[in-house]
């Protein structure tokens, strides 16, 4: 496992995969019932975008979460409103940075600062030194169960919730060549056992491998999301996809109105595309 999710942090895929985290978060806290929320590949929690691992990409800045930073603008849409705030909130934590952004939080942070007393949230991270810094980074809150622990053995022994509502966010490396057939295999598990459940899976679009992954990922009828970079490197990430199987009422409106903005402002070489089980659109 030599994958640190440090170097990529605030980059677009976060960008989109942290904005649609957010709205979902949101529609699923609008009723007052309980709410659990598995994020089985938390990561650290939340990275240095001044640390040398950030600054070795410089994902954040070119096609990231710095282009979208800053004073808010007119004409946001609510959903990318939120989310910035949410940023905002977490880096200012750490003091003032001289407008500068310097913190991002990771997806166990967004979900943290989403919930309610009384929800449920359970983070799964394998790697040793990552699990310790997301140990450290909830150190004394009890709204959080951190475990060093295989994000796919505890969908199985974690689903289905006992609050019967359920986020599951499903954001893993792909460094292992059977990540695909793990992930498909843990995801058909889960929905078999909590098929009402909400399931956000992030994956990379860049071979093949990645291809079948995404027509099988099909067969759950997701809503899904994707964002592509024209001109990268050859090696970087060009574009990736975010599927959300039964996504609450309201969200893909959300994301209709967000993702164009998004794609607009990351960059001029991004195009973002909103695919339900029937249609394929561009939206920018
Ligand atoms: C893409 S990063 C997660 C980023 C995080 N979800 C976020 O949005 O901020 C993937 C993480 O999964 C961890 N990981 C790899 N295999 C795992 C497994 N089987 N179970 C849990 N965590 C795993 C890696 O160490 C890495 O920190």
């Amino acid at each position: 496992m030599n994958y640190r999710h440090g170097y990529h942090a605030g980059n677009f895929a976060d960008v989109l995969k942290h904005i649609a985290l957010c709205e979902l978060l949101r529609l699923l806290t609008v009723k007052d019932k309980k709410l659990f929320v598995l994020d089985t590949h938390a990561g650290a929690g939340g990275y240095d975008l001044s640390g040398n691992l950030a600054r070795r990409t410089g994902e954040a800045e070119a096609g990231g979460i710095v282009r979208l930073a800053g004073p808010p603008r007119g004409g946001t849409p609510a959903a990318v409103a939120r989310y910035l705030a949410a940023v905002a909130a977490y880096d200012r934590k750490f003091g003032p940075a001289g407008g500068k952004l310097r913190r991002y939080p990771g997806s166990p942070r967004l979900v943290r600062a989403a919930l309610r007393p009384g929800d449920r949230f359970i983070a799964c991270e394998l790697h040793p030194g990552e699990a310790l810094a997301l140990k450290r980074e909830f150190a004394g809150d009890r709204g959080v169960e951190v475990r060093q622990a295989d994000g796919y053995k505890a969908l199985k022994a974690l689903l289905p919730p006992v609050e019967r509502r359920g986020l599951v966010l499903i954001d893993p490396p792909f460094e292992a060549i059977d990540e695909y057939e793990r992930l498909l295999r843990a995801l058909r598990q889960g929905v078999r056992r909590f098929a009402t459940g909400c399931y956000a899976v992030w994956y990379p679009i860049k071979d093949e491998a990645a291809s079948a992954f995404a027509a099988d990922l099909a067969s759950f009828k997701p809503l899904v999301l994707k964002m592509q970079l024209e001109g990268i490197e050859p090696g970087r990430l060009a574009a990736c996809g975010l599927a959300v199987i039964n996504p609450p009422w309201r969200f893909e409106e959300a994301m209709r109105a967000a993702l164009p903005w998004v794609a607009t402002h990351l960059g001029p070489s991004v195009r973002a595309t909103i695919c339900t089980p029937t249609a394929s659109t561009p939206v920018s």
